[in-house]
């Protein structure tokens, strides 16, 4: 998907973010009128992204999720950024206990609907702005998937991710390849939005806490465009395992 948006104050005015996610078919242009103000909250920045169409994403799990989590042994997983919730209904369904967070209530609203219509009760919503929150307890699996935000830099992400890894718990970090983003992506020179497995391996390790990398990766996928164009766009894949507390 594109969103475009104007009123980004970390940009000069009148530049267009675009953040991409596994479901470029539902593409499409962001143009509604937060003003520089307004997209200082995240909240309400996101909510006017997911208002501007009723259905943001596919509903479909993201592909780096179902290759990294089926084998693992199911427990409490927290996901970041969940959106409409298909990756924590997908994980619900193969028997983890789920916090999904989003800082959108909008999206929230909608994960819980579609998490109701596919049976799952081990979820828990929460609103959260992931800048701000720290959870009280740790979890057996993290998992973060394209949790790109004007408002909101991917290594404060991984860092607030990682924290809420329990000793031999997983952090699963996924996000865009700065190399492999989409063609019609019209933000390509915003390189430190984006990020490869190797910068996410070593702003990991600079942090708290020990790991053992599971798997550092850029996957390739193909993705269909706002205009039903093919493309290949390159997914940075982080899995690691927290081998000790500190
Ligand atoms: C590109 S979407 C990805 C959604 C979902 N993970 C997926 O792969 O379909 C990024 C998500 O992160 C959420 N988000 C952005 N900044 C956030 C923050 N500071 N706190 C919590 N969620 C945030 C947005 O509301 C949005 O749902």
């Amino acid at each position: 998907m594109t969103h475009h948006h104007d009123g980004d104050p970390s940009l000069s005015h009148g530049a267009h973010l675009s953040y991409g996610s596994r479901h470029e078919h539902g593409a499409h242009h962001v143009t509604g009128g937060a003003d520089t103000d307004e997209a200082s909250d995240p909240a309400q920045f996101w909510d006017g992204v997911y208002q501007e169409k009723e259905k943001r994403w596919s509903g479909n799990p993201n592909a780096q999720l179902i290759a990294e989590a089926t084998e693992l042994a199911p427990g409490t997983a927290l996901d970041l950024g969940c959106g409409e919730g298909a990756d924590a209904i997908w994980l619900a369904q193969h028997g983890w206990t789920v916090t999904a967070v989003d800082v959108s209530a909008v999206a929230l609203e909608r994960a819980a609907v579609h998490g109701t219509e596919a049976g799952t009760s081990n979820i828990s919503w929460q609103q959260r702005d992931l800048a701000l929150w720290r959870p009280e307890e740790q979890f057996d699996l993290v998992s973060s998937h394209f949790l790109h935000s004007p408002m909101f830099s991917w290594r404060d992400a991984l860092s607030s991710a990682a924290g809420a890894v329990a000793e031999h718990g997983t952090l699963l970090v996924v996000g865009h390849h700065p190399a492999g983003l989409a063609p019609w992506n019209a933000h390509k020179d915003m390189q430190d939005k984006f990020f490869t497995p190797e910068d996410a391996v070593d702003a990991l390790t600079a942090g708290p806490g020990r790991w053992r990398i599971n798997v550092a990766d850029s996957r390739e996928r193909l993705v269909t465009g706002p205009e039903g164009q093919q493309a290949a766009v390159v997914d940075s894949v982080l899995r690691a395992t927290r081998t000790s507390a500190d």
